[in-house]
């Protein structure tokens, strides 16, 4: 089949748009370095050990905004506990957005990031829904660089490693009055991080969620807000006491479709080979993963829908063998396959398949540097 033609998205077009080198956004963000930095001791710890997101570098990168200033103070400083008022209007309104972005360490030793502008215009997109300022795409780009030049030390080599980068701006104005805040503070923060899932490439349990939904029609469900993570808990929960390891949710009018895991995009793969993914309803994540695995299945002349997916149908498909297989995916999680699918009255077993393991291997091989990037997706840092 030929390669399918696809209207990019307003965020793939951002990500696939040609930004400043790293070197010419570099020193937008001083440097102030950390006197007190992890011991040997304690990085040789931390990398002989990597779990994800626990762990934290020496350096965070800073700046503010406020009404009458704009951004203004970009920094990297130590790493450090922040100083908050018990008023800032995040800690009770929940006016925050983040991105999800990693840097990878290739086998040369050199340092890459992957599509930096994806996740600046999805940060910008985030933040127009929440009420908050923009950021410059070099800026966002800028800090990134200049955090992760500082802490180059922090990026594991290893197969499945990275320094997971987290990226996020919260409302930091002292008022409790439910308004736009006037200031707001922007950290990027770093974990050295092995893979999201304890069980690296090995398939998870998914619980589908009936009564509980993340986000709804005209809600904040395409911005990348603490706020939908927080209505994903409760579930997510309820799911690990019944021993699954994930939620799926259903969309919020008639429990049919399926929308995305708590916290990664769904795919399915079925056995004529065509591929479905939820479609960009307005209320799901546009995941940076999800697109570039869409993107990578089309140019392979795969048939790839983005389109409703009803939940008894897919039940259905994996019982009579028309699903092959389903796979979820976001940057944290990269590609990982689903094993079982269960909720009120149905529990399936789903195999694990070439499609979910080359859409990993196909991904990963770029972000690492290990074949050509024929999408200028990766972007060196140092
Ligand atoms: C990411 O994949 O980067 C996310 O933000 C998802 C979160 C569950 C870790």
């Amino acid at each position: 089949m030929a390669p399918q033609t696809h209207i990019p998205t307003a965020l793939e077009a951002a990500g696939d748009a040609v930004v400043l080198g790293a070197d010419e956004v570099a020193g937008r963000f001083p440097l102030h370095a950390n006197p007190s930095p992890a011991s040997q001791a304690e990085y040789d710890a931390v990398m002989a050990d990597l779990s994800f997101g626990r762990s934290f570098t020496d350096h965070m990168a800073h700046m503010t905004w406020t009404a009458d200033q704009g951004w203004h103070d970009r920094e990297v400083i130590p790493f450090a506990p922040l100083s908050l008022s018990p008023a800032a209007a995040v800690l009770h309104y929940a006016q925050a957005v983040f991105e999800g972005i990693k840097a990878y360490r290739h086998e040369d030793g050199s340092v890459w990031t992957f599509r930096p502008g994806y996740n600046a215009a999805r940060i910008n997109h985030s933040a127009d829904r929440l009420a908050m300022p923009e950021i410059d795409r070099e800026d966002f780009i800028a800090s990134v660089v200049d955090y992760v030049r500082a802490d180059a030390r922090w990026v594991p080599g290893e197969p499945g490693s990275s320094l997971y980068l987290r990226p996020f701006m919260f409302a930091s104005e002292p008022f409790l009055g439910v308004h736009s805040a006037s200031a707001i503070d922007y950290y990027v923060i770093g974990s050295p991080s092995g893979p999201y899932f304890t069980g690296g490439f090995e398939a998870v349990s998914i619980w589908v969620s009936k009564g509980y939904h993340r986000a709804g029609p005209g809600g904040t469900g395409s911005a990348k807000a603490g706020g939908n993570y927080a209505a994903s808990l409760l579930p997510q929960v309820e799911a690990g006491e019944r021993g699954f390891s994930q939620v799926c949710f259903l969309d919020t009018y008639e429990e049919k479709y399926l929308e995305e895991l708590g916290g990664m995009n769904v795919f399915v793969v079925m056995a004529d080979g065509t591929v479905r993914t939820p479609e960009l309803t307005g209320v799901i994540l546009e995941g940076g993963t999800r697109s570039a695995i869409l993107r990578m299945l089309r140019d392979q002349g795969v048939e790839v829908r983005e389109e409703q997916i009803a939940l008894a149908d897919l039940i259905a498909g994996v019982e009579s063998a028309a699903v092959a297989e389903v796979f979820a995916c976001g940057t944290a999680a990269v590609v990982t396959p689903i094993g079982r699918l269960a909720g009120e009255g149905f529990d399936v077993t789903i195999p694990t398949g070439p499609v979910t393991e080359k859409a990993y291997n196909d991904l990963t091989d770029i972000q690492m540097g290990r074949v050509e990037d024929p999408y200028g997706w990766t972007y060196r840092i140092c």
